[in-house]
């Protein structure tokens, strides 16, 4: 099985999205990200991308208050618009075509998002002019979940289960697309917060603390979902749609992820280490299943404080920051699989447990699928059974268990509280993978041109469904 391999760790193609190709920096803790790659640029000239200061105003008039967030590529301000109204500016102060690139297909895919209350809301895009790239956002008032979870505090299941389904939620648009986030993680989900509610209990001196499902209610936290600097176009369909000039541009026309790893080591799943290694003609197995790994690893660290598998950097030079990453990632690779957290209800474990699977088709293949499992634990305190495939849905095992319950009059099993399945379209009753050759045909025939539409309408009427069914 794929994710048995084992590769030699300094087969590791590390992802570069940076100039030169120089080895990556002792990284901060909270943002290494495998790729990232040192500034060793001189500094900026004042009034470009690298060297804005707090009341600059930039094209579109934009105010820049102050610096919110730092990322290896962008920096994000707090900023007014030109009617005063609060705003997030993203910036890129890249200059590498890669890291360019990937900027263009984050603004394309912020904007052509449906609306997601827990995704941050599009409001406006721009370039400086000094040929920098920038993206405005709604402004989150709150924090970020890697913030809070720094402090050492950490959730109760239920507490956990309740922001999952709200993070779940956020990928309503996006899986339903087949675009995977690629980059899941606590800095890129921040917990909104209105001035009026009350706050969180400050960490206790041990900062050990539990968060209760009824903090969170009274705080009225709400999940939005940041930073699609890494998205994927996994099953080609918004390729198939800038081809066929129904989606303008042709951002996604380029493959920017052969030979490349991107992401952040602690939440990469093992098939994405497996597609670094992939050649341009091998189709790639990062798809929707990667992300729930993602999510797996962030309910992991919500219920017990860490992450299952940490990764301690040797951060005393590049060359040995590059020896430790690689030794990771080869690590992980093999396909480890956590042990249950002491304390952890066996119910919950095994929606979680299912979610961290090493093969993608063992997972609950989208953030839909994952809902449901999280949704029927929170309802029925049921888990799921092992060894469910991606295209098996958990609906259809309990339907069989119970039909062969009432066939043989056998005593009526925790399944049988489940309620009637509800009806779920089969096209997402099950996982979103498509191939994308069954869509893109090698030779469009005469004709086929009416197929495609057919094909694009019935996506976007999927699309439309997905987002109807989850809020
Ligand atoms: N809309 C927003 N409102 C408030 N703060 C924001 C917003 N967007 C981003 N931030 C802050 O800026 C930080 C960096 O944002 P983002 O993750 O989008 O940038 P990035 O450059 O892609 O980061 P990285 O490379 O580290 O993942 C976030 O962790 C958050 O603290
Ligand atoms: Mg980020």
């Amino acid at each position: 099985m794929a994710h048995a391999a084992n590769f030699p760790a300094a087969d590791f193609p590390l992802a570069n999205a940076q100039a030169g190709g120089t080895a990556p920096p002792a990284p901060q803790r909270a943002t290494s990200r495998v790729g990232a790659a040192p500034s060793n640029a001189p500094p900026a000239s004042r009034g470009d991308a690298k060297s804005l200061e707090p009341n600059t105003t930039i094209t579109g008039g934009y105010k820049l208050i102050r610096l919110v967030g730092r990322g290896n590529f962008a920096k994000v301000w707090e900023a007014t618009d030109a009617r005063g109204e609060r705003v997030a500016v993203k910036i890129l102060h890249s200059s590498h075509p890669q890291a360019n690139k990937r900027f263009l297909r984050e603004i394309k895919v912020v904007r052509s998002l449906p609306a997601n209350e827990h995704v941050v809301q599009y409001v406006d895009h721009g370039v400086l002019p000094d040929g920098s790239p920038f993206l405005v956002l709604e402004f989150v008032v709150g924090f970020t979940l890697g913030q809070l979870l720094s402090t050492g505090r950490r959730f109760s299941e239920q507490a956990a289960c309740s922001l999952m389904l709200q993070l779940c939620r956020s990928f309503a648009g996006l899986h339903a697309l087949g675009v995977t986030h690629g980059d899941i993680k606590p800095n890129n989900i921040m917990l909104a917060k209105s001035a009026s509610a009350p706050s969180l209990p400050a960490p206790n001196k041990a900062g050990k603390e539990v968060i209760h499902l009824a903090q969170v209610e009274r705080s009225s936290l709400r999940i939005k979902l940041l930073d699609f600097g890494l998205v994927r176009d996994a099953q080609g369909l918004l390729k198939l749609l800038e081809q066929h000039e129904m989606l303008p541009g042709k951002d996604f026309a380029e493959e920017l992820d052969v030979g490349m790893l991107a992401g952040t080591p602690e939440y990469i799943a093992p098939e994405q280490l497996i597609d670094a290694r992939r050649e341009e003609h091998e189709p790639a197995l990062t798809d929707t299943p990667s992300d729930v790994f993602g999510l797996g690893v962030v309910f992991y660290q919500l219920i017990t404080g860490v992450v299952p598998w940490p990764f301690e950097p040797d951060s005393r030079d590049p060359e040995a920051y590059r020896h430790s990453i690689k030794e990771y990632l080869g690590r992980r690779a093999s396909g480890e699989r956590p042990e249950c957290p002491p304390g952890t209800s066996q119910a919950l474990w095994s929606i979680i447990a299912r979610s961290l699977d090493p093969d993608p088709k063992k997972r609950q293949g989208d953030a839909l699928a994952l809902f449901r499992d999280i949704e029927r634990f929170v309802e029925y305190g049921v888990g799921v059974p092992a060894n469910l495939d991606t295209e098996e849905t958990v609906l259809a095992y309990f339907d069989a268990a119970s039909a062969d319950v009432d066939k043989e009059s056998a005593p009526v099993t925790a399944m049988k509280q489940l309620p009637a399945a509800p009806v779920v379209p089969e096209s997402l009753a099950v996982s979103t993978r498509r191939d994308p050759s069954d869509l893109i045909p090698a030779a469009a025939p005469p004709g086929s041109r009416t197929m495609m539409m057919f094909i694009i309408v019935a996506a976007c009427i999927a699309l439309g469904v997905a987002v109807a069914f989850l809020f």
